[in-house]
C-alpha cells in the first residue's frame, strides 16, 4: 500500500449556522500532521474536535480555510478508501451483524482480498477486541461498549492510511480499552497509518501519542502542540515518571486556562 499522506489543516474555520444564529465551531486552526504520526487532540467539550474530524473526513465542508492531504484538497469521493473513522457513537449497519459490519470497509477498500481472507481477518480483529463468538450477533443484540468495539474493528480491519478516532475507548472497561490500545499501537507500529486521535484523557494521550494538540474553548483554537518524548513501549513505568506527571500537568493547566475574549462574550 502507499504511504499515508502528509496531512495539512491551513486557517480552518467551521461556522454552522441555525435559526438561533451562527455558532462558530472552529477559528482558523492550522496544523500539520507529518505521515505517519500519532496526532491526538485534546480540549474541552464543544471546542470543535469533532467537527474537525468531520472536515478531515470529508463529511463536513469548512466555512473557511483547507485541508491538504499531500499537497491536494481533499476530495470527499477519493478519501473514502484512505480514511478509516471510529465515531464518537458506534454507527453500525443495524441489518448487518458484527462480523458482516467489520467486513463492511475491506469490501471496499481491500478489494484485493479474497472474501475468505477478508472474514479471517474481520474474525482476528473480533478476537483481539474480545468479542468471540459474538461474530453473528447483530447490533442491537449487543452492549454499547461491544458495538463501540466493533466499530474500532471495522476501522482498523481495512488498515486505512489515516485513521481518524473520536473518543473510541470512553465507553469501555480498563481493561479491554487497554487492550485495544495495545492494539492500536502495535497496528500503528506495523503500518504507515497516520493516527488523528481524541480524548478527554490525558494519560492516555500521553501514552499513545507522538504530538498533541490542546485546544481552546469554543471557537476552538490550537492553544499550543505538544511532543511527547517518553519511549517505547510505555508502560506502567512510564506512568511513574516525574516528567509524564509534569507533562500531564501542564496540559491540565491549558485546558483549565480560559481565554479572555471566550470568557468575555460568555
Ligand atoms: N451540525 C451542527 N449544527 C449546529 N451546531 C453544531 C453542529 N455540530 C456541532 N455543532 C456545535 O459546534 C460546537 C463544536 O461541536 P463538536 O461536536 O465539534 O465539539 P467536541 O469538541 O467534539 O465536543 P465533545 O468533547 O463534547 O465531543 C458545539 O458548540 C456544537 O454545538
Ligand atoms: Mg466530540
Amino acid at each position: 500500500m502507499s504511504k499515508a499522506p502528509h496531512i495539512s489543516i491551513k486557517g480552518l474555520s467551521v461556522s454552522f449556522k441555525s435559526r438561533t444564529g451562527t455558532v462558530n465551531a472552529l477559528n482558523n486552526i492550522s496544523l500539520d500532521i507529518a505521515p505517519g504520526s500519532f496526532f491526538t487532540i485534546v480540549g474541552p467539550s464543544g471546542c470543535g474536535k469533532t467537527t474537525l474530524l468531520k472536515v478531515l473526513s470529508g463529511v463536513l465542508q469548512p466555512s473557511g480555510g483547507e485541508v491538504l492531504f499531500d499537497g491536494v484538497a481533499i476530495d470527499k469521493n477519493k478519501v473514502q478508501g484512505q480514511v478509516g473513522y471510529v465515531f464518537q457513537r458506534s454507527l453500525l449497519l443495524p441489518w448487518r451483524n458484527a462480523l458482516d459490519n467489520v467486513m463492511l470497509t475491506m469490501e471496499v477498500a481491500r478489494r484485493d482480498m479474497s472474501r475468505a481472507d477478508r472474514e479471517r481477518e474481520a474474525r482476528h480483529w473480533l478476537n483481539i477486541a474480545g468479542l468471540d463468538g459474538f461474530e453473528k450477533r447483530f447490533p442491537h443484540e449487543l452492549s454499547g461498549g461491544m458495538q463501540q468495539r466493533v466499530s474500532i474493528c471495522r476501522a482498523l480491519a481495512f488498515r486505512p492510511k489515516v485513521l481518524l478516532m473520536d473518543e473510541p475507548f470512553a465507553a469501555l472497561d480498563e481493561i479491554t480499552r487497554e487492550t485495544l490500545q495495545e492494539e492500536l499501537l502495535r497496528l500503528w507500529m506495523q503500518t504507515e497509518t497516520t493516527v488523528v486521535f481524541i480524548t478527554h484523557s490525558i494519560p492516555e494521550a500521553l501514552l499513545l501519542s507522538e504530538q498533541i494538540a490542546v485546544m481552546s474553548a469554543r471557537p476552538g483554537r490550537v492553544l499550543e502542540r505538544i511532543e511527547v518524548p517518553f519511549p517505547r513501549p510505555r508502560e506502567e513505568a512510564t506512568r511513574e515518571l516525574p516528567e509524564f506527571g509534569a507533562m500531564a500537568g501542564h496540559v491540565r493547566g491549558l485546558l483549565r486556562h480560559r481565554d479572555p475574549a471566550t470568557a468575555k462574550a460568555q
